[in-house]
């Protein structure tokens, strides 16, 4: 088992029509089709005769047809027709390889090796009554670990979102992290709520707040905002690596807001976008500066809550560990 045995998200189901798709998943360049029947379909981006990207070619009523002699393929990946050979023609058996493809939550998952779980992870709450959800998709110039500890990362909001997340605030308050085999998550207490654009706009003014920050294998972030029973927010993002220094972030955004659910969106959504823009923004720069270093030496401390564990909990899924690490529990005092 490694981290290519996970399910990541290749496309949005919307946006996978007629035309078919070029994805680079771990490196390994995939094409994403529907077929004839319209279910969705991952093959690698390889025609097996001349080696051509499938993701040139065109969907037929027969599968996937390659732009360059037209030999075309079923879901299955197996070529079923070959121009130049007639139609009916008895063909050897030649085979584009396949991957594992589900349909779920308005996306098109795949997996590189063998799915670890028969389905994908489900986001929270999404289309349930009284829920209202939106979604983004960002490329990201980092790795699925800078990307992931940046989302559930907070001091960093001072500087980065400085005025329109959090304002820095001298106060201490209490984070308690928990791991477990495939998660690790941080719960705050006694958050103050420091003065922002978001705070301002969404969060109830007397209401306690709770706030957990959250990883979970292979490469998802969760972040839930609680205020009393009816307001709720949650920000999760899935990470599909596509190289060392690239990752495609599938992030949805699923609130509860009394009756005004779907009115919030209206800036809710606009608010959401800025600040994923300063992270694309910052993530970049950490790339490029990492790049001319020729890679990583990062210094860490108790208040970088959960960068170590994420490394260490992929790191684990990747050598194929099954055994559970040894649980940690751990209380940290931190300022924002
Ligand atoms: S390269 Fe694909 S049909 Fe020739
Ligand atoms: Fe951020």
């Amino acid at each position: 088992m490694s981290l290519k045995d996970y399910w990541y998200i290749a496309c949005e189901s919307r946006e996978l029509r007629e035309k078919p798709l070029a994805r680079v998943i771990m490196g390994e360049p995939v094409v994403v089709f529907r077929g004839p029947d319209g279910a969705p379909a991952v093959l690698n981006d390889r025609c097996a005769h001349r080696n051509m990207a499938l993701s040139l070619g065109r969907v037929t009523d027969k599968g996937l047809q390659c732009g360059y002699h037209g030999w075309t393929y079923d879901a299955a990946g197996v070529c079923r027709f070959v121009p130049a050979q007639g139609e009916g023609a008895r063909l050897p058996r030649i085979e584009v390889p396949r991957k594992p493809v589900c349909e779920q939550d308005g996306y098109v998952w795949t997996c590189l090796g063998a799915p670890v779980s028969v389905k994908p992870f489900g986001f929270p709450h999404l289309g349930e009554a009284g829920w209202t959800s939106f979604t983004m998709q960002n490329e990201f110039a980092g790795s699925p670990e800078n990307c992931l500890e940046n989302f559930l990362d907070c001091p960093h909001t001072v500087f980065v979102h400085k005025g329109w997340f959090r304002t820095p605030d001298t106060r201490q308050l209490s984070a308690l992290v928990r791991r477990d085999d495939d998660s690790v998550e941080v719960r705050f207490q006694d958050e103050p709520i420091s003065p922002s654009v978001v705070s301002w706009l969404l969060f109830p003014k007397g209401k306690e707040l709770k706030h957990t920050d959250r990883f979970l294998l292979p490469s998802i972030s969760r972040v839930d905002y609680v205020f009393g029973p009816d307001r709720h927010f949650i920000i999760t993002s899935q990470c599909t690596p596509v190289s060392e220094h690239a990752s495609r972030v599938y992030t949805v955004i699923n609130y509860r807001f009394g009756s005004v659910g779907a009115l919030v969106r209206l800036f809710f959504e606009p608010l959401c976008r800025r600040i994923i823009a300063q992270d694309v923004d910052i993530l970049r720069d950490q790339s490029d500066n990492l790049k001319r270093f020729c890679g990583e030496k990062f210094a860490h401390l108790e208040t970088d809550l959960l960068g170590l564990e994420i490394r260490r909990l992929r790191e684990r899924a990747e050598r194929g560990e099954t055994a559970a690490p040894a649980p940690l529990e751990r209380e940290v005092t931190i300022r924002f």
